[in-house]
């Protein structure tokens, strides 16, 4: 067997922890609270019995036998009749201890086996210090320890010692606070550990709706800790960042593709002033692709504008595709299966599907469109039967102006921004765009959005 480390040993041990513990941090939390304070609180009541108690116990014993030794000598001194019967009397009203003398020899005595505690500090103390022969019995019942001490060699003095005076209390009591206290403290620790809890629940669900391209909820973050409150403001605060820099990026490049229509008009115009000739023609096809391409861009830019998602009904947007597609008699199916009310910005959902629909249709001769419910995500395939993409080119047409068919022509390509469109609507819903082989021959397109 390979020797391990105990790093790795630890590491072990703590992934094998972490897998079988539960998974929400406030019952980890519970967990972390409670465990110690249990243990401490058996610990602690352990302690309190195991070495207090015996301690207790030995002292109580202790002073059992010098009341005796009292009674002893009391006896030794004023042996008659009427005083016999005084020192009886005084130690069953004052010593709760009921006495009596009687002619005779204790039996011999051997500590049995199943000698409580009490019995055997009380033992201990007569042998320390009573030294005179004695007789013990813990099974005569009724709470009481019998006692026989030899006093003389024909007088005997019989003890019923109450264990009330031998014991300190009931410790039903003490574990009944104890665990009453505990709970309480529990019950406690619960509410403070919810409070604190909801600013970091808010968080998670505010980082869900920043990465699915939503508005984010506006919590107040005022209860939980520093901690919380300040990783909430720093979110927050990148969030708004990011849509700030994602707007500026967008105004800017559709800017520039405005502020590009105006002289590339003027080329065309120049242009169209030019004897015919072949680098004529050349550059008025440049010319044309420039302002496809333009068109397309700020067709982009303006529908990323201000659109705010919205509960919509997928399959309204998928048909509304495809009856678009029909118009122009192409061959579209749209099929789905589960729950298609999705939160998302159906203008530029739609314009994601048309993109790629109308890629199927520009490549194939037939198109499959379906979209699935999953737990987390909609998943929306477009299928066609035509040539497909080489796999390893999978990434490369996802970039901006990429084309693979170099060719000019009108009827197979456009500027290239299709499928870049897509994707960047896609990953703005917090999704993605993938490419696959179709099982109709040709590419398959599958769109995830999570839900
Ligand atoms: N369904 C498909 N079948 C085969 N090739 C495809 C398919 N979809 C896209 N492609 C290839 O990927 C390239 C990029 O597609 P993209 O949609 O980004 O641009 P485009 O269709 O050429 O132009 P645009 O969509 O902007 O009009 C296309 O030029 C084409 O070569
Ligand atoms: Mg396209």
């Amino acid at each position: 067997m390979k020797r391990r480390s105990a790093r790795e040993l630890f590491e072990a041990v703590a992934t094998w922890v972490d897998r079988r513990s539960p998974q929400t941090l406030f019952a980890r939390a519970l967990i972390i609270i409670v465990v110690p304070m249990l243990l401490l609180q058996a610990l602690s009541a352990w302690w309190f019995y195991s070495q207090r108690g015996d301690n207790v116990t030995n002292r109580l014993a202790l002073l059992v036998v010098r009341d005796l030794r009292a009674l002893i000598a009391l006896h030794d001194q004023f042996p008659d009749a009427d005083h016999r019967a005084w020192i009886v009397d005084h130690a069953r009203t004052d010593l709760f201890t009921s006495v009596r003398f009687r002619p005779g020899r204790v039996p011999p005595f051997r500590s049995p086996e199943h000698f409580d505690i009490v019995a055997r500090e009380v033992q201990g103390a007569l042998d320390a210090d009573l030294r005179k022969p004695y007789y013990l019995d813990n099974s005569i019942g009724g709470d009481q320890l019998f006692v026989e001490i030899q006093l003389t060699p024909d007088t005997v003095m019989e003890a019923y010692i109450p264990y009330l005076r031998l014991t300190f209390g009931s410790s039903f009591a003490y574990v009944l606070a104890q665990v009453g206290l505990a709970l309480v403290l529990f019950g406690l620790a619960i509410w403070f550990m919810r409070r604190e809890l909801v600013p970091i629940e808010h968080l998670g669900v505010a980082a869900e709706a920043l990465g699915k391209g939503r508005e984010v909820p506006d919590f107040a973050f005022s209860g939980g800790t520093r901690e919380v409150r300040n990783t909430a403001i720093a979110f927050r605060t990148m969030g708004i960042r990011l849509r700030r820099s994602i707007q500026q990026r967008t105004e800017m490049l559709a800017g520039v593709s405005h502020d590009l229509r105006t002289p590339l008009t003027r080329m065309k115009l120049s242009l169209a002033m030019l004897p015919d000739s072949p680098e004529a023609k050349e550059l008025g096809d440049d010319v044309g692709d420039m302002e496809r391409m333009i068109e397309g861009y700020l067709a982009f830019a303006r529908g990323e504008g201000d659109e705010e998602t919205a509960p919509s009904d997928l399959s309204d947007i998928l048909e509304d595709v495809a009856a678009g597609a029909r118009r122009d008699n192409a061959e579209v199916a749209v099929t789905w299966s589960g729950d298609m009310n999705v939160e998302l910005r159906p203008i530029a959902i739609k314009r994601c599907i048309t993109n790629l629909v109308s890629n199927a249709l520009r490549h194939g001769k037939r198109a499959a469109i379906h979209a699935t419910r999953g737990r987390t995500s909609v998943e929306i395939t477009v299928d066609d039967n035509g040539p497909g993409i080489p796999e390893e080119r999978y990434e490369d047409v996802f970039r901006p102006f990429v084309r693979l068919d170099e060719s000019r022509n009108i009827d197979t390509g456009g500027s290239g921004l299709g499928l870049t469109i897509a994707r960047d609507i896609a990953r703005s819903h917090g999704g993605d765009v993938t490419l696959a082989k179709s099982p109709l021959g040709g590419l398959r397109v599958v769109v995830r959005l999570p839900v």
